[in-house]
């Protein structure tokens, strides 16, 4: 099993470009299932997520080609089957996202339930609720959602009791096939969920309010092909700044729309970096140690769970203490105990909330990585750690970190993989 390999103590100095997101990939992947006609999705970036994703189309019958820039190109004219497996489901939760566009375009899918996860139990109630709202009849059995809507999806005003970020995608996306107008209230807003509707409508959907609490959309008869680049991504975007603040490095990132990071670049600024930003770039520079900062965690426009752990690698570094408050997830914390074992201090005073104690310096462990985000952390106290951290399970990083070593060694890090 792959590892990684981190020689800490360096500052990371430097110019990054930032891949394509994984999390507007996956569900715009998922989307190409609305229309036989041929979708190409350029900028997408090549991740193991990804090739599940990939996979499970291919699975279901669709052609798919992966090309270089990276570009997937996706024909889903005959599908021989409407089933999602346990076996990729179980692999990646975003599989779940497929159910929406086979529903809506054939009548009937049947997905396995994704199951909990390390960073919670994450149920789909609410994405059943929806679909039932739209006329599917939902049954669940021995482990899978199995979905019928013989005479198609009726459009319907859907209020979301939760802003669920993958619950808006697979509505958003069924109801473009649907009959009539959808009304989805309480909608999540996430940038991932602009993109997706900005792509369904070069598909010729008729989706409007995306990035807002309402969306609307006018359901028509069928979908096209259609050419759409993904947006850059603002958590490998917002993970490679502070990995820079944490190393009191400067580094300065092409490609990227700051306005999709204002929470995060708010929270470094506080910590005392200092930040230039222009159209679709970003420069910072962290002139000295970090100062403690709080966090809490919120749905978009608010700071994003998928920077919580990062962050709390940077604090375990910075002048002070603070309190990190998850709000999303109920146990994204593992990281905090595999901090400390590079001697940070780290308490959790239940299990929403973190007393961070900046500690001057950290020193060099063997750790392992429990969740993608999570990882990433690690990577960031190995960075700052004096000495050799072996960071175990790295392929929970390669399911969202394009070119992890590539990228942090073009910062200036010693970093290698070693099995
Ligand atoms: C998306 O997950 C992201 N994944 C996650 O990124 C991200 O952490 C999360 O949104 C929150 O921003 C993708 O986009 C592929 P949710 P998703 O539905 O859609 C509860 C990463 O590291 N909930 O917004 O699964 C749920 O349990 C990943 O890249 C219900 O109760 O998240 C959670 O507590 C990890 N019922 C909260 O809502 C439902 O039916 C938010 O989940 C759905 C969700």
């Amino acid at each position: 099993m792959d590892k990684l390999l981190i020689n800490g103590g360096r500052r990371l100095e430097g110019s990054l470009r930032v891949s394509g997101a994984k999390n507007a990939a996956l569900p715009i992947l998922a989307a190409t299932l609305l229309t036989g006609e041929t979708v190409t999705v350029a900028n997408a970036p090549h991740l193991n997520d990804v090739t599940t994703m990939v996979k499970l189309l291919g699975r279901l019958g669709a052609d798919v080609a992966v090309g270089e820039s990276p570009q997937v190109t996706v024909t889903a004219a005959d599908l021989r089957s409407l089933k999602a497996p346990y076996e990729l489901v179980k692999t990646m939760r975003a599989s779940f996202l497929v159910m929406g566009p086979l529903l809506a375009r054939f009548g009937e899918a049947e997905v396995s339930l994704p199951g909990g996860c390390a960073i919670g139990a994450r149920p789909v109630d609410l994405h059943l609720k929806g679909f039932a709202a739209l006329g599917a009849d939902i049954q669940v059995a021995d482990g899978y959602v199995q979905a019928k809507a013989p005479r198609g999806l009726k459009g319907a005003r859907i209020k979301l009791d939760l802003a669920t970020v993958g619950g808006t995608e697979n509505l958003m996306m069924a109801a473009t096939l649907a009959e009539g107008e959808t009304i989805i209230d309480g909608a999540a807003r996430e940038p991932e969920i602009v993109d997706l509707g900005n792509c369904l409508n070069a598909m010729g959907a008729r989706v409007s309010g995306h990035g807002t609490a309402r969306l609307r959309i006018v359901g028509v008869p069928a979908l096209h092909g259609a050419k759409h680049a993904v947006m850059a991504d603002r958590v490998e975007a917002g993970t490679y700044l502070i990995a820079a603040a944490a190393t009191r490095g400067r580094v300065r990132l092409r490609d990227i729309d700051p306005g999709a990071l204002s929470a995060v670049l708010e929270r470094l600024q506080a910590a005392g970096a200092e930040i230039e930003a222009g159209a679709d770039w970003i420069a910072l520079n962290m002139p000295g140690r970090p100062g403690a900062v709080d966090i809490e965690t919120r749905p978009y426009p608010g700071f994003p769970t998928d920077m919580q752990a990062q962050f709390m690698a940077m604090n375990a570094v910075a002048e002070g203490s603070c309190r990190i408050t998850e709000t999303i997830f109920e146990n994204r914390f593992m990281h905090a105990q595999e901090i400390n074992r590079l001697g940070a201090d780290i308490r959790l005073l239940g299990p929403s909330q973190a007393l961070v104690n900046g500690v001057e310096s950290l020193k060099a462990a063997r750790v392992m990585a429990t969740d993608l985000r999570a990882s990433f952390s690690l990577v960031v106290a190995g960075l700052v750690a004096e000495g050799e951290t072996l960071i175990d399970r790295i392929y929970h990083i390669d399911r969202g970190y394009e070119m992890i070593e590539e990228k942090l060694s073009a910062l200036g890090a010693d970093v290698q993989r070693v099995s």
